[in-house]
């Protein structure tokens, strides 16, 4: 249920090592945790051992095949982040995307509020 948002308004502090640590972590304990990588720098991955190329699936994209990594699953949200339609679910806690007992740490770029 958690959506943990990492995010700083300075950018280059480590906000994208911080949201891959805490996700590890959680899921070494046994959590069930997805990483959602909101920016479009799209570097979040790479703190997981991945390389550029590799692209992740998008979140609301239901038919892709899954990444994880370390027990976590990654996604990119960058399309999300001024969807008004997602934004909109977010204020309804019975529909929001994040109602069920999954744990989401978001990444979130330096310049987006
Ligand atoms: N714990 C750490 N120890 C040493 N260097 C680190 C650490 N965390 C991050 N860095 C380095 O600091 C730089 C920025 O890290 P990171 O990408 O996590 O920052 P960010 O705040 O997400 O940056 P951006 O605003 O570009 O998204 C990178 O070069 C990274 O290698
Ligand atoms: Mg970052």
């Amino acid at each position: 249920m958690p959506l943990i948002l990492c995010h700083s308004p300075k950018g280059g502090v480590g906000t994208s090592f911080i949201a891959a640590q805490l996700a590890i972590h959680l899921a070494q304990r046994g959590h069930d945790v997805s990483a959602l990588d909101f920016t479009y720098q799209d570097s979040l991955k790479l703190y997981f051992g991945l390389t550029p190329a590799q692209g992740l699936p998008e979140l609301n994209d239901g038919s892709a095949d899954q990444i994880a990594v370390s027990g976590v699953a990654l996604f990119s949200a960058y399309g999300l982040r001024r969807d008004t339609t997602f934004q909109d679910l977010l204020g309804k806690p019975d529909h929001s995307p994040f109602a069920g007992k999954k744990i989401f740490i978001a990444d979130v770029a330096a310049g987006d509020r």
